[in-house]
């Protein structure tokens, strides 16, 4: 991934930065693209695993809609080139000012969460003069299979709207006239590998248009949102996931009524491994049974390893030293803020380069000031 004349050229670049390979996204999204055109499906992309503009530039340019989760993210969707009318918008907690903004665009769906925001999408809907598009976000109860914090889909998450409620939405949208139903929406969780997941996703979507099928209701758009996980442990060897098993899943088991048209809200998958946090090594310091490699990246830039224990492939691209056992740590002033316990390196010394990979996706978004610590820039490949 970082041969010598790019790390050459990192060493003009202040540490830590986020790096981005721009030609494996380019690669990435023309499989999405292949794939998705032979069924027809839709792709949104989901602004919240990376709002880095020339990113979502880039994904804009190969005709992806983008999935939205605050007024904000339809803001900076508008401005990097997404057209209002492939922009959806989920979130449990709309705020009324956000719910303005998402009209006043005239975006393509609201994904709805409970019945007390249908109501306040129609007042507001109303009072403008507009009418909103909808589809109910339905909680399918189906367990995702991946860690807790990112499951969304079973009754116990505050996500979505539960089967025993469908009546009294029903009900509420008989009677909110500045709202069209115009699709279900699902979204079971993230990084999720166990592809059987996604089969039993669309089994539950067969019952539940079954449900509303008796009802003589039928909308044209199933949105299954995103959800497919990525390779952290081996990222060269499985540099883009597998798509075409992905969507082949879909085509194979969820059955469309006619004029229904599919939608999904891939985030994770698309700029995950495009994405590498670089940074440098500050000090090398003897612990008490352990060497610490201290970087000067920390939590603040990778939220993930503090937050969700998770792991990202910590390499040194400097080196060519005999292995060493190093805990990888950040400078932050928390305990959490580590990369990786016992990790072997090559022998690691101050000034090396190290890359926390697939960091592209829910990195330099969830990226903080704590500490008061500077924004780490981005760089981008294809302008090196
Ligand atoms: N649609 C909805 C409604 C979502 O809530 C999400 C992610 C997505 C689509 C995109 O899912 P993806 O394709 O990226 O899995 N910060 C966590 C991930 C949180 C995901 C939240 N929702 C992490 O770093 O693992």
């Amino acid at each position: 991934m970082f041969n010598s004349t790019r790390i050459d050229q990192f060493k003009n670049i202040p540490t830590p930065f986020y790096y981005y390979n721009m030609e494996l996204l380019e690669n990435t999204l023309n499989l999405i693209k292949t794939e998705t055109s032979r069924y027809g499906y839709h792709i949104h992309y989901a602004v919240k695993a990376n709002a880095n503009p020339k990113i979502m530039k880039l994904i804009q340019t190969y005709g992806f809609g983008a999935d939205c989760v605050s007024g904000n993210e339809i803001t900076r969707s508008l401005e990097t080139g997404y057209t209002a009318d492939k922009i959806v918008y989920a979130g449990v907690g709309k705020s009324d000012r956000e719910i303005l903004t998402a009209l006043e665009a005239g975006i393509f769906c609201f994904n709805c969460e409970s019945i007390p925001e249908i109501e306040l999408i129609n007042e507001l809907a109303a009072q403008t003069n507009k009418t909103a598009k909808i589809a109910i976000r339905i909680n399918p109860n189906v367990n995702a299979n991946t860690h807790h914090y990112i499951t969304t889909g079973i009754e116990e998450n505050k996500f979505g709207i539960n089967r025993w409620e469908f009546e009294s939405v029903l009900e509420t949208l008989e009677q909110s006239k500045n709202i069209e139903l115009i699709g279900l929406h699902f979204h079971i969780g993230s990084q999720i590998t166990d592809l059987s997941v996604f089969k039993g996703l669309c089994l539950r979507i067969n019952e539940i248009q079954e449900w509303f099928k008796e009802r003589q209701i039928l909308v044209n758009h199933i949105n299954v949102g995103g959800g497919f996980g990525v390779d952290y442990k081996d990222p060269d060897e499985n540099p883009i996931p597998d798509f075409v098993t992905f969507f082949g899943i879909f085509n194979e088991f969820l059955n469309l009524n006619p004029n229904q048209e599919l939608h999904f809200e891939l985030g994770r998958s698309v700029v995950a491994q495009c994405g590498s946090l670089i940074s440098k090594v500050l000090y090398v310091k003897n612990g008490v049974n352990t060497k610490f490699a201290i970087l000067d990246a920390g939590m603040t830039e990778l939220l993930r390893p503090a937050l969700y224990q998770a792991y990202h492939k910590i390499e040194n691209i400097s080196s060519n030293g005999e292995e060493d056992i190093y805990d990888v740590v950040g400078p932050i002033c928390e305990s959490s803020d580590c990369f990786g316990k016992a990790v072997s390196l090559p022998s690691t010394k101050r000034n090396d380069f190290i890359a926390l990979r697939t960091a592209g996706a829910y990195g330099e978004a969830m990226a903080s000031r704590y500490n008061l610590r500077d924004i780490a820039d981005s760089v981008f490949s294809n302008e090196l």
